[in-house]
């Protein structure tokens, strides 16, 4: 997604700015500029498409421009090609060329987002004699600032208000206003914004590692508000132009979390995380011997009560519903809908106040979930945000919050964030359980002893990581991998197939093993790599059997399963083994060689794994 930035302050604002967008990189971007102001009426604009190292060499890495008041974006196409002339900072002026140089325009602006109704909102601009330059939503809505701005002779904050009231879409705005030189006004709605405050300096952002280097300070402006942001202080209005207060927070990270140490990539650092991860989620919920749900506000009447659980999320985190699905009916004996979030938004599913929706999501702020979010609690439905980031939007409105801690995830194809959110989920289907009586005791403190195990089992199998880069070494120029499995396997092999192909662009697909039969099966040719999970003994067999009649049509089989069968080396052709564990959380570990596999097969290939193509760490538009 688009990444933005803001400075106003003492400082050069320039060379801040680019040190925030280098932070945001991982959000996928295909263009980037900014725009500087030193008090006077123009605006510096300077915008690059490609890496950032475009536009700093364009600025000597910001030197150039000067001024102590600036904004600045990673622009991530979505109305208009990847361009310089589509490329933010877009302003209310008309602009030969590219948009850059100095420009005499009263309104600047970034935005990260979707305005939906820009072509009506295009329309009307048009016939009050504005002019366009580029193909985006974002040039029509700083455009439509400027006309209320003009029109009623009002203030930034009433011009923005007004305009809010009439797009429709998701944005997060910072713009900067020709008669107000060191001031950036900005609003929000859906897209995230934090702002955050040091003396005598005030810093935007989409995300925090952008403004860690500088404040802790933060708030997190809410949807529908406005901020007037200048040196070291923020007032926030609502839509109605009124001041309203916000708290600030103090973000608890430290800056080396969000840098690689020592790693060659942030994923391979994640994926290294992950005991930690794992280990400080499960002590934020385990309390002298017992699963403690108090600070999420899940009552055990509440638990009792419930009748349906749907698990709401996108991608990683959808898996992880797949996952938590066969646990949480095994264990709680509660029935499980798993439902993608862009199709869970627009459908009809009865709801009720007996069911649980749980949203699960790393950033918090994927469009598709908290849309979803917003639906079910429309329909009356109890919600529980799963989420990663604190403070984000689908943990400040859902009804419940779970908070993982896995710290920040910087890699766009999740690991420790996942890992995180399987055991949260694993000890809410123990709990569950035992609240509503379907475990005993003995088998409470059995699954408590077996899921305490599990960070150093994941750090065991981190130990033996050379088979697995030697195998992703051979398996690099593959055309198709498919993962299989049964049951829980299934779950494992979805998440799999995601890492693999989101960072080696190598085609994967997961498929239920008993299902390839049905159709997929005629894909199997000499030599396709053929993955299966076995990590369910009352399912081995029959996954490999099935993974038998692919070999039959030529396939290369790679089993993963756990210590002791050995059994599986007469029919595949390389075995990755992972330590024993209960059944039923044995995804955990099972995901940790996957993980390593899709990393290694994507390094073999000269790819770019921390900012695959195409991705965005979160994806805020629909
Ligand atoms: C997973 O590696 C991907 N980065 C992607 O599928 C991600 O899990 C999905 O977009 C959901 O993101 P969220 O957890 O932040 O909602």
């Amino acid at each position: 997604m688009c990444g933005i930035v803001g400075y106003t302050g003492k400082d050069q604002a320039a060379p801040i700015l680019l040190d925030g967008l280098q932070k945001l990189e991982y959000r996928g971007y295909d263009s980037a500029g900014l725009a500087v102001r030193d008090g006077k009426a123009l605006a510096e604009v300077v915008k690059a498409t490609g890496k950032l190292y475009h536009l700093a060499d364009k600025t000597d890495q910001g030197r150039a421009l000067k001024g102590n008041c600036g904004i600045g974006h990673t622009r991530w196409a979505t109305h208009g090609d990847p361009s310089t002339v589509n490329a933010h900072p877009h302003v209310s002026g008309n602009c030969t060329g590219s948009g850059s140089g100095k420009v005499e325009s009263d309104v600047a602006g970034v935005h990260n987002g979707i305005i939906e109704n820009f072509a009506e909102l295009k329309e009307k601009l048009l016939r009050h004699g504005y002019a366009f330059y580029s193909d985006t939503d974002t040039e029509v809505v700083v455009k439509l600032v400027d006309y209320y701005y003009k029109k009623y002779k009002i203030g930034p904050v009433d011009a923005i208000t007004r305009t809010m009231v009439r797009v429709r879409g998701s944005y997060a705005l910072a713009l900067m206003f020709k008669d107000y030189p060191d001031e950036i006004f900005a609003a929000r709605k859906d897209s995230p914004l934090i702002i955050g405050t040091a003396e005598d300096a005030s810093f935007l952002a989409s995300d925090v590692p952008a403004i860690l280097k500088y404040t802790r300070s933060v708030y997190y402006i809410d949807n529908l508000q406005v901020a007037r942001v200048s040196p070291g202080q923020v007032k926030f209005y609502d839509l109605n132009g009124d001041e309203v207060t916000l708290n600030q927070t103090e973000i608890t990270w430290d800056a080396a979390a969000a840098e690689k140490g020592g790693f060659e990539h942030f994923m391979l650092k994640e994926i290294h995380e992950q005991p930690a991860a794992v280990r400080d989620t499960l002590n934020s919920l385990v309390k002298n011997g017992k699963i403690d749900l108090a600070e999420t506000g899940l009552t055990d009447d509440m638990i009792r009560s419930l009748t349906q659980i749907d698990i709401v999320a996108c991608g990683s985190a959808w898996h992880v519903g797949m996952a938590a699905q066969y646990v949480i009916e095994e264990l709680a004996q509660l029935p499980v809908r798993v439902e993608l979030a862009s199709e869970f938004r627009y459908r009809n599913l009865p709801l009720s106040e007996s069911t649980l929706v749980i949203v699960i999501s790393q950033s918090g702020e994927t469009a598709d979930s908290l849309a979803a979010l917003r639906v079910a609690r429309e329909r009356g439905a109890k919600t529980l945000a799963v989420v990663n980031v604190i403070g984000s939007t689908i943990a400040r409105e859902a009804d419940h919050v779970l908070y993982t801690l896995a710290g920040p995830e910087i890699a766009v194809a999740t690991t420790k964030a996942y890992s995180a959110q399987l055991i949260a989920m694993d000890l809410l289907a123990v709990q569950m359980a035992f609240v509503r009586g379907t475990v005993s005791a003995d088998a409470y403190a059995h699954d408590l002893e077996e899921l305490s195990l599990i960070p150093e089992k994941i750090r065991r199998i981190l130990e033996d990581k050379e088979r697995l880069q030697w195998f992703a070494s051979k398996i690099a120029n593959a055309h198709d991998i498919f993962f299989i499995g049964r049951g829980l396997d299934y779950a494992i092999s979805l998440e799999g197939s995601l890492k693999m192909k989101e960072i080696s662009y190598i085609h994967s697909e997961a498929y239920a093993a008993g299902e390839l039969k049905h159709g997929t099966i005629s894909l199997i040719e000499n030599n396709t790599l053929v993955i299966g999970v076995l990590t369910q003994s009352r399912l081995y067999e029959k996954t490999v059997s099935n993974m038998m009649e692919c070999k039959s049509r030529g396939a290369y089989l790679m089993g993963l399963t756990t210590n002791g069968n050995f059994s599986v080396e007469d029919s595949v052709n390389f075995t990755v083994y992972i330590p024993k564990t209960d059944e039923h959380f044995v995804a955990s570990l099972a995901v940790v060689p996957l993980q390593l596999l899709g990393y290694y097969t994507s390094v073999s290939r000269g790819l770019d794994v921390d900012k695959p193509r195409n991705l965005a760490k979160s994806v805020t538009v629909e």
